[in-house]
């Protein structure tokens, strides 16, 4: 069955971004991209399972800049790792030529059907931002937390979870040393 996967890198701190949503601390850590050894097979295997990914406009407007994707429309596959994809905006961004981009707005609720049907026998991969996952959350899809938690803390920035979810709706199920990082794995209860 389908499962709503919100994985990502996060500050010690629980900031995906900085102020300025860059992420320039995440690649200055050792390893600090998902190609780089300690992380390569495990975001190798975990793409195996994923059949669509989703996020909201901060998180595709970065993707944009930093792969050059509208210039070069081939670099929107390898951004969104061959993924068809759902953007949430209710703006009327520009899209990479030849994208797999579905662009929605409003209530999460209301996209999910296509979403689930775009994964198939996959999993949804929420790649964020914060509060995206969170509206997936209140909506009762969000299965699974999966978290690289960086040494580095920024005091301020873009969160990773803005929601109150307590102990008696995650529980750890894995935890792991990958370089420099913990990923740490959640199962998200009702
Ligand atoms: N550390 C990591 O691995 C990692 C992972 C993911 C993201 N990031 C970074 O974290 C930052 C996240 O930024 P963010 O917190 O602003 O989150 P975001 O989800 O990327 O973008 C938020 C924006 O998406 C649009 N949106 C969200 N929900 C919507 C809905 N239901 N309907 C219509 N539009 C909706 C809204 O903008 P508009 O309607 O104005 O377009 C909203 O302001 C980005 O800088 C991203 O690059 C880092």
């Amino acid at each position: 069955m389908t499962r709503f996967v919100f994985n990502t890198a996060a500050t010690l701190d629980g900031f995906l971004a900085d102020p300025d949503h860059s992420l320039t601390w995440l690649f200055d850590v050792a390893g600090g991209t998902p190609d780089a050894p300690e992380h390569a097979d495990h975001f190798g295997t975990f793409l195996e399972g994923i059949g669509v990914t989703v996020l909201g406009s901060s998180t595709y407007e970065w993707l944009l800049r930093e792969t050059g994707a509208l210039q070069d429309p081939a670099a929107w596959t390898d951004a969104i790792s061959g993924k068809p994809a759902f953007l949430f905006t209710s703006r009327d961004l520009p899209v990479p030529d030849g994208a797999d981009l579905t662009v929605v707005s409003g209530a999460v609720e209301d996209e999910l059907e296509a979403i689930r049907a775009r994964a198939g026998d996959r999993d949804v991969w929420l790649m964020g931002g914060g509060d995206l996952v969170g509206q997936f959350a209140d909506a009762g899809s969000l299965d699974e937390i999966q978290v690289s938690v960086a040494p580095v803390t920024l005091g301020a920035g873009q969160p990773l979870l803005p929601r109150r979810l307590g102990a008696d709706r995650l529980r750890l199920s894995g935890v792991e040393q990958r370089g420099q990082f913990a990923h740490l794995t959640y199962r998200v209860g009702a």
